[in-house]
């Protein structure tokens, strides 16, 4: 039973006006205080349909609406008040928690929606850095949380690999890529010579030029060029696996950039027939100025297309390929202009689905005051951010619990997995500052705080004989019995949450809440010496169901949890 779609259910059967369940459920809050009600109900939009007062309306409703599964429903001005019996409440959630184990908190409601969620998206040649785990972190936990409320969703890499860098890397190589290093070390030998070529080309601007030719020639399918690209994409895309593969993150597909090369030629015809295309400075151009934004460029003066026009193809492509009711970019703020061109020039071609083209962005990654650019090659490599995490994890871990089995692996998952806490754990527009103490302190609200927490669970749950006896769920009587039991209640309402809002951070604050809960539980309450066999088995079975609850919460983030730390 859902206690949100028993109050909704209950305002449904009293109320004198045809209101969608759906509707209802969702004017329903949770008090952020338990003196106003576990559950409240502002009557406040009803008003003009009922053509009565609020508080009268949530008067009326108090005495009608029956109090089964309630000790006591209140009314205080425009609010109804619901508060739970207890003990009923205690022995629903925790019951319904064990029966359904990892699909808690899970449904269908997306069942008839798809959803594109493109993330992550690299650019071939160039480091993994720091920035593109902000759209990894986010994306890989929006597609888990939709999957997981039914979306049938489609996850989509956008690699950057096509683009005129790639003329100019095409010249950088052929002048001085050192193989022997290339095949070493890949990407840090092609960002060697993309950062001398930058540097040379100031002195000598001649070889932006000869960049821009290969790029031509590149796109015209010459066989030199075509051969190099391949090479270069092989070997980045073997470098980004290794990192996919720390992070345990996939993709349906990887169509980037360069798979839009046929289907462009199209669209810019499809522009054209629709008068749209405007001649400016020798490139064609989309304008936008009654939208107050600079043209939206599709052809350049020398004929090659760019970045948007690939993305107004890839777009296209992705509607009729999977007909989506949403497609959403997670892509970095300094991106928003793009992306609004881009959805307004497919608005302004007919495309009305463009409105259903969301750009979810995020702010930027610093370590102290170093912004990171690739071109000055002052980048930090996300591999060795991740090992780094792993290594200093592996030390924690080896001064205080010295004698812990699988070292290594239970360091792997809890540093990856502070990484990713860290990234996840704001809104997703505020910027990330990097401090190591704090995000690997097993206390703060960190990801090793609610991995060791989930871990304390196993431990006693582990230690636990097994009795044999009926839980006596109204034996849990105490406060904070009862707060953690809310809050495990709660974990639907907050994946449905950050979907909504496509902010992972509500799941990852939420699974700080349980954590906290569960440590205030644990530090009042003796599970294993409680008072009698009744109360500890009882106990038990919440301590279970918080760990299912921390396990589905955290696999949300696209974090794993260990059994030991
Ligand atoms: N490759 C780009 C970058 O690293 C991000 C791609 C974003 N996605 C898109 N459809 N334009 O900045």
């Amino acid at each position: 039973m859902d206690y949100k779609e028993l109050v909704a259910e209950k305002i449904q059967k009293n109320i004198n006006a045809d209101l969608q369940l759906d509707f209802i459920e969702g004017l329903i809050e949770i008090p952020p205080r338990p003196e106003m009600g576990d559950y409240a109900f502002p009557c406040f939009q009803l008003a003009k349909a009922l053509k009565k007062a609020p508080n009268i309306i949530a008067q009326e409703l108090k005495d009608k609406i029956g109090k089964d599964y309630f000790e006591k429903i209140e009314n205080k001005g425009a609010y109804l008040n619901f508060f739970v019996d207890r003990n009923i409440f205690i022995k629903n959630v925790i019951t319904k928690i064990l029966e359904q184990k990892d699909k808690y908190g899970s449904s269908s409601i997306g069942k008839d929606s798809n959803i594109v969620v493109e993330y992550s998206s690299p650019n071939i040649a160039k480091p993994f850095h720091v920035g593109h785990l902000f759209s990894t972190a986010i994306g890989n936990s929006l597609y888990k949380m939709m999957s997981f409320e039914g979306y049938n969703c489609t996850r989509i890499n956008h690699l950057g690999d096509w683009g005129t860098q790639f003329g100019k890397l095409i010249v950088a190589y052929k002048k001085w890529c050192n193989e022997d290093e290339l095949h070493k070390n890949p990407i840090k030998e092609l960002l060697r010579i993309y950062v001398k070529f930058h540097k040379e080309a100031e002195k000598d601007p001649e070889l932006n030029e000869e960049g821009r030719l290969h790029f031509k020639r590149l796109e015209n399918g010459c066989r030199e060029e075509v051969e190099l690209w391949k090479k270069f994409k092989e070997l980045s895309l073997r470098e980004f696996k290794k990192v996919y593969d720390l992070l345990g993150v996939e993709f349906d597909s990887c169509a980037g950039e360069s798979f839009y090369t046929d289907k462009m030629d199209a669209v810019i015809d499809e522009i054209d027939k629709k008068g749209l295309l405007v001649e400016s400075n020798g490139a064609k151009v989309v304008m936008l100025d009654k939208y107050n934004m600079p043209p939206c460029i599709v052809k350049k003066s020398d004929g090659a297309t760019i970045y948007a026009t690939r993305d107004l193809a890839a777009a296209i492509y992705r509607k009729k390929t999977y007909n989506f009711s949403k497609c959403i970019y997670v892509v970095g703020m300094d991106q928003s202009l793009h992306f609004r061109q881009v959805f307004t020039t497919l608005k302004l071609m007919g495309k009305d689905w463009a409105d259903s083209c969301v750009h979810a962005g995020f702010g930027l990654v610093r370590f102290a005051d170093k912004k990171l650019s690739t071109r000055k090659g002052d980048v930090i490599f996300l591999e060795d951010l991740l090992n780094r995490s792993v290594q200093r994890t592996l030390e924690i871990i080896d001064e205080k619990n010295p004698k812990l089995e699988n070292k290594l692996q239970v360091a792997q998952k809890v540093g990856i997995g502070a990484v990713i806490f860290t990234y996840l754990k704001n809104n997703r527009e505020r910027d990330i500052v990097f401090d190591w103490n704090e995000m690997l302190n097993f206390e703060g609200e960190t990801g090793p705080y609610v991995q060791y927490s989930y871990a304390r669970g196993k431990s006693i749950l582990r230690k636990a004989e097994y009795i044999d006896s009926q839980a006596d769920y109204s034996k849990l009587n105490s406060k904070e019995e009862f707060e953690l039991v809310k809050f495990l209640n709660n974990f639907r309402d907050s994946i449905l949450n950050a979907i909504n809002k496509l902010e992972p951070f509500m799941v990852t604050r939420y699974v700080i809440d349980v954590a906290k809960a569960f440590n205030k539980f644990y530090n009042a309450h003796s599970i294993l010496n409680a008072e009698d066999e009744a109360i500890k088995f009882a106990r038990l079975q919440l301590v279970k169901a918080t760990c299912h609850v921390i396990k589905n919460g955290l696999n949300l983030l696209g974090i794993d949890v260990v059994e030991e730390m």
